[in-house]
């Protein structure tokens, strides 16, 4: 079993010593936990993979401690330069053309690096500590949702790795908005999350375009975004509006989450809230622990109430949407209907 470590200054030291010798530490971040190894040494990275069961093809987020480390992994444009000014550390991760010390395994090949600065302070700590950029996915098994719990990443990863640093829950709950600036004059949206489509374009003064995921320009841009990921076991079934009626009166083994558990729900066992209110900030904090925790109990279908629209609510939408999809890299109106449009 991996073995949690606190963020002392001794076990900071020691797993960054752990990190330079080529090994993975699963670190905090104020998105979700990550899978951290060195992302200048191939080997280790490797073991990301591995440890995943993640295909080659799907390329790993840099993450750095300093712009002067982002320059040494990236080239940076002035609108990469906006956007860290404005937005780092935090949310948001920036795909740009790679240099040439960031090994292939972590770009599957591409002549582009994702990078971004986490803000969590252990994380920040650990960057500077160990002296290099840590290559980290989410530190989940490939396909499963993303952990925001140092316990979230023992109960998925605690057989296939030795180190975990506690960092508390996960802030913002849902990963790193993902912006395409390949091309500074034509930058696209890859992954919603926190920081929005409508924040961007503030600071970078033109429109940003939104690669309608999932679909094959998504999938071509960016390897990792398929359709059916961040899923539980259990099939998840996603709807607009919950009815209060409809889930007390039908199966009492499927459970339904409403945005706020319904008073009216009284006693109800498979009667859930995502938050005590409906504000997305909240219901993005809760999301995944109160997935994984329903996945965990043995409810044959878990319905779940789409997030408001606009913001980090359409972050927590895009999550549901693959959270319910069943198989492959099928659009979502030709899913299950009703359930998957938003
Ligand atoms: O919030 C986050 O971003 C978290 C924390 C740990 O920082 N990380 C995370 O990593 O969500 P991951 O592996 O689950 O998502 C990385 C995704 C890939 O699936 C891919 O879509 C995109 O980032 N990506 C990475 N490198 C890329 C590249 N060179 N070009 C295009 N997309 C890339
Ligand atoms: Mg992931």
């Amino acid at each position: 079993m991996a073995k949690i470590y606190r963020g002392t200054k001794g076990n900071l030291q020691f797993l960054a010593q752990r990190l330079r010798a080529g090994e993975l530490v699963a670190v905090p971040s104020e998105t979700v936990y990550g899978l951290a190894a060195d992302a200048l040494s191939a080997s280790a990275c490797r073991k990301i993979f591995r440890a995943k069961g993640r295909p080659p093809s799907d390329p790993l987020i840099v993450h750095v401690g300093s712009v002067g480390q982002a320059g040494s992994v990236a080239e940076l444009s002035d609108a990469a330069r906006q956007l860290m000014r404005k937005f780092w550390p935090g949310p948001l991760t920036m795909v740009l053309p790679k240099k040439p010390a960031v090994p292939e395994v972590v770009t599957s090949g591409q002549p582009s690096v994702a990078i971004r600065m986490p803000a969590h302070p252990l994380f920040l700590k650990l960057l500077a500590e160990t002296g290099t950029p840590l290559a980290a996915p989410s530190a989940n098994p490939f396909g499963y949702v993303s952990p925001t719990t140092a316990q979230h990443v023992q109960d998925g990863l605690g057989k296939r790795i030795k180190y975990i640093l506690e960092g508390g829950a996960s802030e913002v709950g849902v990963e790193s908005t993902i912006v395409d600036l390949r091309d500074p004059r034509r930058p696209r949206l890859l992954r919603p999350g926190k920081i929005t489509k409508a924040d961007l374009e503030r600071v970078l003064g033109v429109k940003v375009e939104l690669v309608p995921t999932p679909d094959s320009t998504a999938a071509m841009l960016a390897p990792g975004m398929m359709l059916r990921h961040y899923s539980p076991h259990t099939p998840v079934i996603a709807h607009r509006k919950l009815s209060l009626k409809r889930a007390l009166s039908g199966d009492a083994r499927e459970a339904w989450v409403f945005l706020t558990r319904p008073a009216a729900a009284k006693a109800a066992k498979n009667i859930f809230g995502w938050a005590e209110t409906s504000s997305s900030r909240q219901v993005a904090h809760n999301l995944f622990a109160l997935l994984r925790k329903l996945d965990g109990q043995s409810w044959k279908n878990i319905h779940v109430e789409y997030a408001q629209r606009g913001g980090l609510g359409d972050a927590i939408n895009d999550r549901l949407t693959r959270a319910a999809a069943k198989t492959g890299t099928r659009a979502p109106h030709k899913g299950r209907g009703k359930g998957l449009s938003i």
